[in-house]
């Protein structure tokens, strides 16, 4: 049987280990293998490696964020455009997490055939690597979670068209990248906190107005009063934290703001304060491409098509990213370098295989 090479964690919170020896996966039923060129480090990677969260068995390869190459295709291959994958072309995506021979910190892995993009032709494979989970969870937050109308991407809103301000909540992070740009692409006028070093980067992909994160509670809900005119029904927390600060934000407009008000957030694991005439909704990608996510993978299959054609005309650009490493083991100390957060607001990525 072909081996490769992989990272592997035996248990929860073990020493993450190198091993040359580890099974090539077959593709099988809609399934396609792919030859990694670049990964991307995420803070799910973190969570499933040391707690276990939805590892279904142990040891555990981690990477769920990945571009490469097809080099084998399973039956009824078919993409998320319902056409067939060729050999030879390159894909990036979230592949499924927790499941054996979907671990992209590896040489290959699988991708489920109907949910990963053609590699757009203005993107590089680190830009594509770093991508899929930020930007599938900023459309999940956006039209599952805020009930937002799913964006034809040949018939584009005008800029601000809503006449209405989206709050999103970290701004400067993967998710909230694309998160303020998906809603400002669908005419909100977004107003998003960041670091004050982070400002420029929010304005040049849409936000108009950029708050603070670091000032106090009681500031930053009278600055998105004085902002919005006291008029805000939408935020997306794309940080997983900001619970207590929707809270007393949608308490302070409460006598201005007429209508429901919605809540999306990344934070998909701890109970929500109840908001009064707020709807709360968390962003689920978890599940994706597990059998019995049905609605979840549904919604992905529509919104890649989508995705895709905006990130294609540069409507939707991708994240500046770090690259710090170029080899499997070198993973190890970019992860480090990730959960530092001393990139900031770039993406960590380590280069595989050159094309
Ligand atoms: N539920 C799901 O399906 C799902 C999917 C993907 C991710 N997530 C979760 O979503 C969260 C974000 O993921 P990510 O990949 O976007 O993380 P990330 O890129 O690592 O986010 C880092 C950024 O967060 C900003 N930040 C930290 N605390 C903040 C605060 N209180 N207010 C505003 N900004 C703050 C930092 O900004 P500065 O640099 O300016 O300090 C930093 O740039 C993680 O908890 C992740 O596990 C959930």
């Amino acid at each position: 049987m072909p081996t490769m090479k992989a990272l592997t964690i035996a248990s929860p919170g073990a020493t993450p280990q190198i091993a040359s020896d580890i099974p090539i996966p077959m593709p099988g039923p809609g399934q396609i293998l792919v030859k990694t060129s670049y990964v991307a480090i995420n803070p799910v990677d973190t969570t499933m490696s040391t707690y276990g969260a939805m590892v279904q068995s142990w040891p555990f390869t981690p990477g769920c964020d990945a571009a490469g190459t097809i080099v084998a295709l399973g039956p009824d291959a078919l993409s998320a455009w319902g056409t067939a994958w060729v050999e030879g072309e390159r894909v990036f995506g979230c592949t499924r997490l927790g499941a054996q021979g979907y671990a992209a910190w590896a040489e290959y892995f699988l991708f489920d055939a109907a949910l990963c993009f053609h590699v757009p032709s203005n993107f590089d494979m680190a830009q594509a690597a770093s991508t899929g989970v930020g930007l599938l969870t900023a459309s999940l937050g956006a039209f599952a979670g805020l009930g937002v109308d799913i964006l034809d991407a040949e018939d584009m809103p005008e800029k601000d068209a809503r006449g209405e301000w989206a709050l999103v909540f970290g701004g400067a992070g993967s998710v909230g990248q694309f998160a303020m740009q998906v809603l400002s692409v669908a005419g909100f006028s977004v107003v998003a906190t960041s670091s004050s070093k982070s400002f420029e980067l929010l304005e040049s992909l849409g936000a108009v107005e950029t708050i603070d994160y670091k000032l106090p509670a009681s500031d930053i809900v009278e600055r998105v009063r004085s902002i919005t005119n006291g008029k805000l029904n939408y935020a997306f927390d794309a940080v997983s934290v900001n619970d207590e600060l929707l809270s007393s934000t949608f308490a302070a407009l409460a006598p201005m703001t007429e209508g429901v008000r919605r809540f999306t957030t990344t934070n998909d694991w701890d109970p929500h304060p109840e908001v009064a005439d707020t709807l709360v909704k968390p962003i689920q990608l978890g599940p994706i491409g597990q059998p019995d996510a049905v609605e979840l993978n549904d919604n992905l299959k529509a919104m890649i098509p989508i995705m895709y054609k905006l990130l294609e005309k540069g409507v939707i650009k991708p994240s500046e990213y770090a690259v710090e490493g170029e080899s499997i083991e070198d993973i190890l100390k970019a992860w480090e370098v990730q959960k530092s957060g001393a990139r900031g607001g770039r993406k960590v990525v380590v280069k595989i295989i050159e094309e």
